[in-house]
């Protein structure tokens, strides 16, 4: 593609306060949040693209939507309403199971992705609606979500989760930001904040000449766009000053992952990873690189101040090979191998010197209960990813699930709210899937690869899935290290290729080590699945039930 690089401003969304101040404190309020049909400028030199956009009003709904800024313990009411056309603006495949209206309209439903809250708010597959609630699914039971912001604070986004049309309808931009604040724990951490804490929403998209998103009718395993889109503009750039940064790094993507670096050809800028996910660390760590899975968040500290005087720039460049680890396909330097370019102002104006940099990297994190320091796990579970290619030209055939199992078959999955539970997660395909449950967060305490993956598969697949081969002896294979700066509570674990993950996953409050003060065992229940979306949509996918 010839798009100019670096020629459109880097936007930072609307935010949306989520919560009232009544005599000075917060109280709990309700939104109204729409999904509207619109046109958005992704570049300068581009004619404008149709989209679905969340926002107040059709005016102030952009690609991402909304942030949302909520406070820790301030319930949120949200009553999300669909206001899209008859139609969809993208193609999608009639194979694929999806949530299909009796009349005209789009189905959607928003999920909170990393979010703490009763089943009935949680967004399920099944709970879709159309335009004005004209038509709903089988698990919708409300026009208004309850969101009580009790889990620790950090970053979370919410998006459509559709039946069979999330990877659709995400590509169209229902996608977006969410925060959860807790002032009293933040404040002192001094970091920088305002206009010095800035959101990027990456998403690759490919267009047409006309402008409009390109997508195949026909199911793909992996949706790969040409253009790096950051906050809804393609190669942006952003004007920062010789100060830290925060930087609230998203990838949102369908189903590409990043592997990014800050370089400017003979200079890399290091991040200082503060948190990812729904949590921050309990220790800060710096690396010189990032590997973000789709749905996978990094907060970082950027500290503009270490370039050179004579450098006023530097690039937030990409070179994870796609599908991710083991794709032929190479990143373009030129193309998907960039994202998007910081321009550094010379502190030479009094605007600039008068704001003097006291934020820091802060020492010390926040000490979430560890691993050990939750109840031991109550339960160990296998799970096996598996990929399912057709030999036949009918290319519906091929799809991906787990436990040979997809959405509609009965949960198998019915653990017990306040508990934890070890979960072995076998991935028998050839590449990276990034792990995703509802409700819950987890993290990654080992990996391990598979020695002898082709026996191991065959093994699986005799047992028609009661998986009783033993383990033990096929794992003689490499350890893989988790890195330092994914051990905390996530909401999305990266499971290798080849190899067995062993995931403790906390169905409790993973900061304060408490139950949940909400019921979670009702209806409809939770999902947990790929976050690879046209995994997701086929039928990478099951329900996921809490029981008492
Ligand atoms: Cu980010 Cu089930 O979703
Ligand atoms: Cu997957």
């Amino acid at each position: 593609t010839d798009l100019q690089k670096y020629v459109d401003e880097l936007p930072q969304m609307p935010k949306i306060r989520g919560y009232g101040i009544w005599q000075g404190f917060p109280v709990p309020i309700k939104l109204t949040i729409g999904m509207y049909h619109k046109t958005w400028q992704f570049h300068r030199d581009m004619p404008p693209t149709p989209v679905f956009v969340y926002g107040q009003s059709l005016e102030s709904a952009t690609f991402p939507g909304p942030t949302i800024v909520a406070r820790q313990n301030v319930p949120l009411f949200v009553q999300w309403e669909n206001h899209l056309p008859d139609a969809h603006i993208l193609p999608w495949d009639p194979n694929v199971d999806t949530a299909k209206p009796n009349k005209t309209g789009v189905p959607t439903v928003v999920h909170l992705h990393g979010g703490a809250h009763p089943p009935e708010s949680d967004g399920s597959a099944f709970a879709w609606f159309t335009a004005d609630f004209r038509e709903k699914g089988p698990a919708w039971t409300q026009t208004t979500y309850w969101y009580p912001n009790v889990q620790a604070p950090g970053n979370l986004w919410y998006h459509d989760h559709a039946l069979g049309l999330t990877r659709v309808s995400l590509l169209a931009g229902l996608l977006a930001a969410y925060i959860i604040e807790k002032p009293d724990l933040e404040t002192p951490m001094n970091l920088p904040c305002d206009a010095h804490d800035l959101h990027l929403v990456i998403a690759d998209r490919t267009f047409y000449t006309n402008g409009s998103i390109s997508i195949d009718r026909q199911w793909k395993p992996e949706y790969f766009g040409e253009v790096i889109t950051v906050n809804g503009k393609a190669w942006p750039f952003v004007n920062v000053q010789r100060r830290r940064y925060r930087l609230r790094i998203l990838n949102a993507s369908n189903a590409r992952y990043f592997n990014i670096t800050l370089s400017n050809g003979t200079l890399t800028l290091p991040f200082h990873v503060i948190g990812t996910d729904g949590t921050y660390l309990s220790k800060p760590v710096t690396v010189s690189n990032l590997v973000l899975s789709t749905a996978e968040i990094f907060d970082v500290i950027v500290d503009f101040s270490l370039l050179p005087p004579t450098t006023g720039w530097i690039e937030m460049l990409n070179s994870a090979p796609y599908p991710f680890p083991n794709g032929s396909n190479q990143t373009d330097p030129q193309v998907d191998g960039k994202v998007m370019k910081f321009v550094v102002k010379a502190l030479n104006g009094t605007l600039d010197n008068d704001m003097p940099d006291n934020s820091k990297v802060p020492e010390h994190g926040v000490p979430y209960a560890s691993v050990t320091a939750l109840p031991p796990p109550t339960m160990t579970r296998i799970i096996t990813l598996f990929e399912h290619f057709n030999n036949d030209s009918l290319k519906t055939t091929h799809h991906l699930d787990i436990n040979k199992l997809g959405l509609r078959d009965p949960a198998t999955e019915k653990p017990k709210s306040g508990t934890t539970e070890l979960w072995q997660v076998i991935n028998l395909t050839g590449d990276n899937h990034p792990l995703h449950l509802h409700l819950a967060t987890f993290q990654a305490i080992k990996m391990q690869e598979l020695n002898d993956s082709e026996t191991f598969t065959t093994c699986m697949n005799d047992k028609n899935n009661t998986v009783t081969c033993k383990l033990d002896t096929h794992l003689v294979g490499r350890e893989i290290l988790v890195p330092e700066h994914e051990k905390t509570w996530k909401n999305v674990v990266k499971l290798p290729p080849m190899a067995v993950t062993w995931v403790v996953v906390a169905f409790r409050l993973a900061e304060t080590n408490q139950p949940y003060p909400f019921d979670a065992t009702t209806y409809p229940g939770y999902v947990y699945h790929c976050h690879i979306l046209d995994h997701e949509d086929n039928a990478m996918i099951r329900p996921l039930i809490m029981t008492w």
